[in-house]
This record gives C-alpha cells, sequence and structure tokens, in this order.
C-alpha cells in the first residue's frame, strides 16, 4: 500500500451469505471488534436485501455499505434486477463489478463490465471492478495479456475525472476459496501491471491515486504481507469476511 498518493481499502464479499439476521450478528460483532479505523476503509459488501439492515447497523460507524451487483440500465422491464440508483438512494457507496463468479456463472463479458462500470459511476457509487485469470490461463502465460485486457474493457469510455473513483480488485481465479493464495510477489507483479495499464491510458497521477486491492484467500495470517507490497492497496475478502475476528484481523494489518 502506499497511502501517499491512494486510499487502502479493505472490502468485504459476502457472496450469498448471510440472511438479514445472521448479518446483523456479524456486523454488531465486527463493530465492537473492529476498533478506531484511522489509516483505511472499511466496506462490506452485502446481498441486495441485506443492505438496508447493514445500513442501520453500520450507520454511526465508518464502514462503508456496498453491493456485489448491479445492473447497466437506469430502469425498466428487467425483471428481478436492481439498478445503479436504486442503491445510490439507499445509501450505498461501493459495488462491485464483474467478479470471477459473476462472469463464469451468470455469462458476465468485458463488454457488460464496462457497461456496468459507465452506469456505476453515473449513479455516483464507486466500482469495484474484479479481473483475474484462471490457472490455465497463467500455466499458458497469457496473464498480462489478459488482465491488461480486461482492464482496458472495464475502462473504456471512462472519463479523466472518474478514474480516481474506481477501484480494481485482482482476484487470481485459481486462488478464490481455494486456501490457495497469490504470493506477495505474484499480487503485487500483477497489481502493477494494472496500474501501468491505466497510466498508459490516463497518465501516472491519476494511475497512482487508483485502489487495487488483492482478492483470493486472503485471511488474518498472510493479510499483512499482501499489504506491505507497494502497489496492493487493499485486500477484497470472501470466506475471511465472514467471520469477525477474521476479518477485524485484516483490517488491523491495514490500518497500522
Ligand atoms: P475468498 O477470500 O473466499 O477466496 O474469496 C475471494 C473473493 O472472491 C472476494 O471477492
Amino acid at each position: 500500500m502506499n497511502r501517499r498518493y491512494r486510499k487502502t481499502i479493505i472490502a468485504g464479499n459476502w457472496k450469498m451469505n448471510k440472511t438479514a439476521s445472521e448479518g446483523k450478528a456479524l456486523l454488531d460483532e465486527i463493530k465492537q471488534s473492529v476498533g478506531k479505523i484511522k489509516w483505511c476503509e472499511v466496506v462490506c459488501c452485502v446481498p441486495f436485501v441485506d443492505i438496508p439492515m447493514a445500513l442501520r447497523a453500520l450507520k454511526d460507524t465508518r464502514i462503508a455499505v456496498g453491493a456485489q451487483n448491479m445492473h447497466h440500465e437506469a430502469s425498466g422491464a428487467y425483471t428481478g434486477e436492481v439498478s445503479a440508483a436504486m442503491l445510490k438512494d439507499l445509501g450505498v457507496k461501493y459495488v462491485i463489478i464483474g467478479h470471477s463468479e459473476r462472469r463464469e456463472y451468470f455469462g458476465e463479458t468485458d463488454e457488460l463490465v464496462n457497461k456496468k462500470v459507465l452506469a456505476a459511476l453515473e449513479a455516483g457509487l464507486h466500482p469495484i471492478v474484479c479481473v483475474g485469470e484462471r490457472l490455465e490461463q497463467r500455466d499458458m502465460g497469457i496473464t498480462h495479456e489478459l488482465i491488461a485486457m480486461q482492464v482496458k474493457a472495464a475502462l473504456a469510455g471512462v472519463p479523466q475525472d472518474k478514474v480516481r473513483k474506481m477501484v480494481i480488485a485482482y482476484e487470481p481465479i485459481w486462488a478464490i476459496g481455494t486456501g490457495r493464495t497469490a504470493t506477495a510477489e505474484q499480487a503485487n507483479e500483477i497489481c502493477e501491471l494494472i496500474r501501468a495499464t491505466i497510466r498508459k491510458m490516463y497518465g501516472a497521477r491519476t494511475a497512482r491515486a487508483v485502489t487495487i486491492q488483492y482478492g483470493g484467500s486472503m485471511n488474518a495470517k498472510n493479510a499483512s504481507e499482501l499489504l506491505a507490497q507497494p502497489d496492493v492497496d487493499g485486500g477484497l475478502i470472501g470466506g475471511a469476511s465472514l467471520k469477525a475476528p477474521d476479518f477485524t484481523a485484516i483490517v488491523e494489518a491495514a490500518n497500522q
């Protein structure tokens, strides 16, 4: 992390876990244990139906609420979908876009991810855009090209003054939910590549202001080492965000 130029952000991605009542119990525990948050931003990205509960529970704290997805159109006949304006109106600050689970199980393409990014920014939300390679792609040696392409596609048409509002999360698919974390060097190498890609598109000042997270089996044990890397500006945390002591330990590692 490099706090001089950009925010460190620790975000929990609850995925499809926790009913509103279970989520409330978890947030109450997190609020108690997390202590004073000084040097980083903390976000809980909860299921849609948990959002009102989370906003109430976190009202007087420094923990922000995020969503895990949204539709790219402003409104209309899209049964079952949720728009960026609906999230913004509730008080949601962040929205995860293009998580590998959405790309894999719901067919989200780079083009769709780009549409969602543009819509989120337009509504005043901060998108957390996920990029990452599969193990076969890493083994083929195409990780750099692939990640650069995902970043370029996600950012297509994003105006210069909005790029700083974005967060990019590097989540190697082989590290998600597997307990197999990228090494700190591997994580930094790709976060640096993402920054270089943004630099080519928008220049050095903008690139150094963008928060780039690592995600994939980040936990209480490995967080400090990952966050010590110069280009790793935080974490997007799945499993460990569902346990208050683990999530708190990661926040503490970022709060040092
Ligand atoms: P895990 O931390 O469970 O590996 O999940 C990472 C992730 O997908 C966060 O979005």
